[in-house]
């Protein structure tokens, strides 16, 4: 870590200087969803853990309003006004930046213009939330700069920051990947309901255990388009079932299990499977969340493999390649679980196995994988880090 903040003190001194006393250092994490897929949208649950891989934002305060960002990662900096903000083609990654800025204004809160290196080692495009750990960051940025001109909460800022990848850049996603990076606690996961965004820490006292995530290096190409065609279909399943029961859902959250049974012949079959599986990841999710508090790490990984099974034949958003990884995942020694984590259609597995045989799924994993789908995954074995938060420059 002292590496990389002399890294970031490197960068920022080339673009703007040396930084002065009141420059602010924010980290904000990647995640690994363990539980809980395609539900946040749904108002279910979700139970996602902070990595240990993050997004570093150093700046100072700017005594006018223009916003000068250097990105290391794509070795490019761009400026904007905070009076005149519109999307760019050109530097996509601003796109995050901005919108944050956006957000914050139209609610009010006061910004000066900042100086701004932005670093990270959260893999981008993986599905470990690179871009909710940008616009999280960012937020945190600005307002540390800006301390006294506002009394926003961490989910005041999750929410916003989901609403700069709503409406700015342009992705429909729901609340997980912004709420755990502001809210994440090192050492747990975070059960989050996202019906009414209560939440509970749930302590992962895994015991000689430990999560790999592997990333299978799939383009997630199709991510976006079948995202939103997903969420569509889920508000079609409301729409139906609340004309077949007469009653007013607001979410497939409000459906229960036997609603669903007594009008699913209704439903046309892609709808039906989608609130099959959607049904049951939330009572998967809620129940994943107490064995783990238990300590039942086996029941924990059997949830887990449902998950895929459910995502792969009911949700259909897995691909070859995942299944792959997670089929050879389970037929290696000490796995307790594997399965898809994030939106899928590429991206990671995150898998549940004993500390003790983790050298030979290092060794194994990739092998059988490259045999198989002329791929190398990259593997990441994370403990649950803390949430977004300033730190010592
Ligand atoms: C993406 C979205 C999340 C969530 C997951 C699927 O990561 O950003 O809001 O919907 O997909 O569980």
């Amino acid at each position: 870590m002292s590496e990389l903040k002399g890294h970031l003190r490197n960068l920022f001194t080339e673009h703007f200087g040396a930084p002065r006393s009141d420059a602010v250092l924010i980290r904000a994490p990647g995640r690994v969803n363990l539980i809980g897929e395609h539900t946040d949208y749904n108002g279910g649950f979700v139970l996602p853990m902070a990595i240990d891989r993050a997004v570093w934002v150093l700046a100072q305060p700017r005594a006018d309003d223009a916003v000068r960002v250097f990105a290391a990662e794509f070795n490019q900096e761009a400026t904007f006004n905070l009076h005149a903000i519109e999307r760019s083609d050109q530097h996509l990654w601003l796109n995050y930046v901005m919108g944050v800025a956006q957000e914050l204004l139209a609610l009010g809160v006061s910004l000066t213009g900042m100086d701004a290196v932005i670093c990270g080692d959260v893999p981008l495009g993986a599905g470990l939330s690179s871009s909710a750990a940008i616009e999280v960051a960012t937020a945190f940025t600005f307002l540390h700069l800006n301390p006294q001109s506002s009394t926003l909460n961490p989910a005041d800022v999750a929410l916003l920051c989901q609403r700069a990848e709503n409406r700015f850049v342009g992705v429909n996603c729901g609340i997980m990947d912004q709420f755990i990076a502001t809210m994440g606690k090192a050492g747990t996961a975070l059960l989050i309901d996202c019906r009414d965004l209560s939440y509970r820490h749930v302590p992962l006292n895994l015991r000689g255990h430990c999560f790999a995530i592997v990333d299978s290096k799939v383009p997630r190409t199709l991510a976006s388009s079948k995202y939103n065609e997903r969420r569509a279909e889920c508000e079609e399943a409301v729409r139906l079932l609340s004309e077949y029961t007469g009653e007013r859902f607001q979410s497939l959250r409000d459906v229960t299990a036997r609603q669903l049974h007594l009008h699913e012949k209704q439903l046309p079959n892609n709808v039906r499977r989608r609130a099959m599986h959607v049904l049951g990841e939330i009572v998967r999710t809620e129940m994943a969340a107490r064995v783990l508090e238990r300590g039942d790490l086996r029941l924990f990984g059997k949830l887990m493999n449902e998950s895929h099974e459910s995502l792969k034949n009911f949700y259909e958003v897995s691909c070859p390649e995942l299944d792959t990884l997670v089929d050879i995942a389970r037929s290696l020694p000490g796995v307790l679980g594997s399965r898809l984590t994030g939106a899928g259609f590429g991206g990671c597995t995150v898998t549940l196995l004993r500390r003790d045989c983790l050298d030979t799924f290092l060794r194994e994993l990739p092998a059988a994988y490259e045999r198989a789908h002329g791929r190398t995954p990259a593997i990441y074995v994370s403990e649950a880090a803390d949430g977004a938060g300033r730190v010592a420059p």
